[in-house]
């Protein structure tokens, strides 16, 4: 096990979370991944991803929680639908999903003050199996970056080791846009590159550390275009589409913590 650097060699320091508190992200990442448990039954050919949206306000204030994304920064929606060339941020409308579609649904929740963030991508109907194969590659990649890590790695790692893979898979890893702590705010330290960054090696995974992997990969080049003129949807530079998922981790004493799995997706090792 690595010790954490003298703190003079830090970053800024990420926030550790006590017991206490760890069990208030347990409870938002467990809500986050019922949320998106519920959604991938609607997630279907012909339905509009304003639809989608609705269904996840619903029931994200059903249940008593708050709709993280709405009004943040003006966002003016409950979840991020992001279809095809879209990276990430694309906006719920009236768009009709079909099938050879790719969507990404990118769900955060506040419960009692905490911030809980997944997402997935969803394949409808027939997709084209170069795209399945990005679908599978950005799974991966994101499930590499998790076993990676052991208590106080360095985030460094996270990127080196998805950058590698992800290239050799032979597409685009996005380096604009990145994972990041989590907790009481919906975005803090540290910042989580998936390309190698050098200023992530003095940024350490101590327990008590909370953060997300969300690594975007494009089936071309990692250039992205944007945000279009709606303020928010990032697109691919070359129009070809991009895949993603999300996990939030807990950095314990044991090791990486998942605390959005679900009950009901893809799960470690699963092959689209
Ligand atoms: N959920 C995204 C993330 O993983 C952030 C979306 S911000 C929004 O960090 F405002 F677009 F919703
Ligand atoms: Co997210
Ligand atoms: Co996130």
């Amino acid at each position: 096990m690595r010790r954490l650097l003298p703190l003079r060699k830090q970053n800024k320091l990420p926030i550790y979370h006590s017991e206490e508190e760890r069990d208030g992200l347990r409870a938002a990442g467990s809500f986050n991944s019922k949320l998106l448990d519920f959604l991938r039954d609607h997630v279907q050919e012909g339905v509009t991803t304003g639809a989608l949206d609705k269904l996840a306000e619903e029931y994200t204030r059903d249940h008593g929680h708050i709709p993280a994304c709405l009004g943040y920064n003006g966002y003016p929606k409950t979840i991020c639908t992001s279809v095809n060339e879209v990276v990430c941020h694309g906006i719920p409308d009236n768009r009709v999903l079909q099938s050879g579609d790719i969507v990404n649904l990118d769900c955060t929740t506040i419960v009692d003050g905490w911030y809980g963030d997944s997402s997935e991508t969803f394949l409808i109907g027939e997709v084209d199996p170069e795209v399945r194969r990005l679908v599978q590659a950005s799974f991966d990649a994101m499930w590499l970056g998790i076993r990676t890590i052991e208590p106080y790695s360095s985030v460094i790692e996270i990127g080196l080791a998805i950058a590698k893979f992800g290239r050799r898979e032979g597409f685009g890893v996005v380096e604009n846009f990145q994972g990041h702590g989590i907790g009481r705010m919906f975005h803090q330290e540290p910042g989580v590159p998936h390309v190698p960054v050098k200023k992530s090696r003095k940024d350490i995974l101590a327990p008590g550390v909370s953060f997300t992997i969300e690594p975007m990969l494009n089936l071309g080049p990692h250039t992205t275009k944007g945000p279009l003129s709606d303020g928010w949807t990032i697109v691919t530079a070359d129009g070809r589409p991009s895949a993603q998922f999300e996990h939030q981790i807990l950095m314990t004493e044991l090791g990486p913590e998942i605390l959005t799995l679900t009950k009901r997706g893809p799960q470690e090792g699963h092959q689209f």
